[in-house]
């Protein structure tokens, strides 16, 4: 059986960064409130001449070099993303472009938060069926360009930044014990938008426009629906929390994550959190997890590693994977 096994990991992250504190004076915000209900401490932003696909290309180089490849090697690029350079052409090939590879195929996925989790399962799809060999898949976001700074509800929350990783094709054995992606699960209902969405758009608004969010109704829907999709993963393998080494959530809120390793009963010593460093950065935060813990020595090969996220639309989805 055909697997798609992780060669290679990225992330790169704007220099400025802005703490809680920044936003006193600004907006009606204290650090306290904003540590008390999201564990968030610091974000990073975007500067002057810094953009989706410049963040995207230094993780997308540093997955590369990890993975002892040049772009000459890989032959699928999917960005996932919500925050494009421009509304066309998509990210990816911008991407594709900054890495001065002229072949193969290059295209964004947008499922806002869950976006990463969407293109890892479309790329294991599109090796498993023999379309591609080597492809990296990058999570890149500047958020910081869509938030409505003048709205305390949202314009904490989120930050900027990319993740990378290179996934290539491995024979194996079809078990559990084979390393890449094991099962993936990709959920989304539509009849959620207005509690998450930008208002404004090319064919609406003509304008980019701003997040909006209904966070507390956001929050309601999360646990349950983070814990369905792990929940499949679990019955499609026969896994379970106990065998899991460790649990990389999107970052969105700190008492999201907390609630939904209590309710799978994932032990807290399992579970990657960045949020407190980083905010949300939507479908940069699962690579940009996985970069950091993989790079400090947390994650290692051979482990199970539990993926998940959730956000507009509604999407949502999980991914486990043998790192
Ligand atoms: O990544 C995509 C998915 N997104 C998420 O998962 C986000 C999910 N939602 C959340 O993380 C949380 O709902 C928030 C962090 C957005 C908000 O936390 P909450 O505990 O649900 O607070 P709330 O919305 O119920 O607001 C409580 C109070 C309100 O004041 P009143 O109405 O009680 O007087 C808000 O106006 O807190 C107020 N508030 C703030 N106060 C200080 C909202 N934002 C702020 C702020 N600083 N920045």
């Amino acid at each position: 059986m055909i697997r798609s096994v992780v060669r290679g990991f990225g992330a790169h992250l704007p220099e400025q960064i802005m703490k809680n504190s920044d936003f006193e004076g600004v907006v009606d915000t204290s650090d306290e409130w904003i540590v008390q209900r999201t564990g968030i401490r610091q974000r990073h932003i975007a500067g002057e001449g810094e953009t989706t696909a410049s963040l995207g290309e230094m993780a997308a180089r540093q997955a590369l070099d990890r993975a002892n490849m040049t772009p000459a090697d890989i032959d699928l690029i999917i960005c996932a993303t919500s925050t494009p350079d421009n509304t066309f052409p998509a990210t990816a090939v911008n991407i594709q472009n900054r890495l001065g590879m002229h072949h193969g195929v290059a295209f964004d996925l947008q499922a806002v938060c869950s976006g990463f989790i969407f293109a890892v399962a479309t790329a294991d799809s599109y090796i498993k069926s023999g379309l591609a060999k080597r492809v990296l898949v990058i999570g890149a976001e500047t958020f910081s360009r869509i938030l409505d700074w003048n709205d305390r509800t949202t314009c904490v929350l989120f930050g900027d930044g990319a993740g990378a990783i290179v996934l290539e094709a491995a024979e194996g054995d079809g078990s559990n014990a084979d390393r890449g992606v094991l099962t993936a699960h990709l959920r989304s209902d539509g009849a959620h938008r207005e509690k998450l969405y930008v208002d404004g758009g090319p064919s609406t608004t003509g304008t980019v426009g701003h997040l909006r969010m209904q966070g507390r109704e956001v929050f309601k829907h999360a646990v349950g629906m983070i814990t369905d999709v792990i929940e499949a993963a679990y019955a499609a393998t026969g896994l379970g929390s106990d065998d899991i080494d460790w649990f990389v959530p999107h970052q969105a809120n700190r008492r999201i994550i907390d609630a939904s390793a209590r309710k799978l009963g994932i032990d807290d010593a399992k579970v990657v959190v960045t949020v407190d460093h980083h905010g949300n950065t939507s479908a940069a935060s699962i690579p940009l997890a996985l970069a950091e813990a993989a790079a400090d020595g947390r994650i290692k090969q051979g482990d199970l590693v539990l993926l998940e996220a959730m956000g507009g639309g509604f999407t949502w989805g999980s991914v486990l994977l043998r790192w």
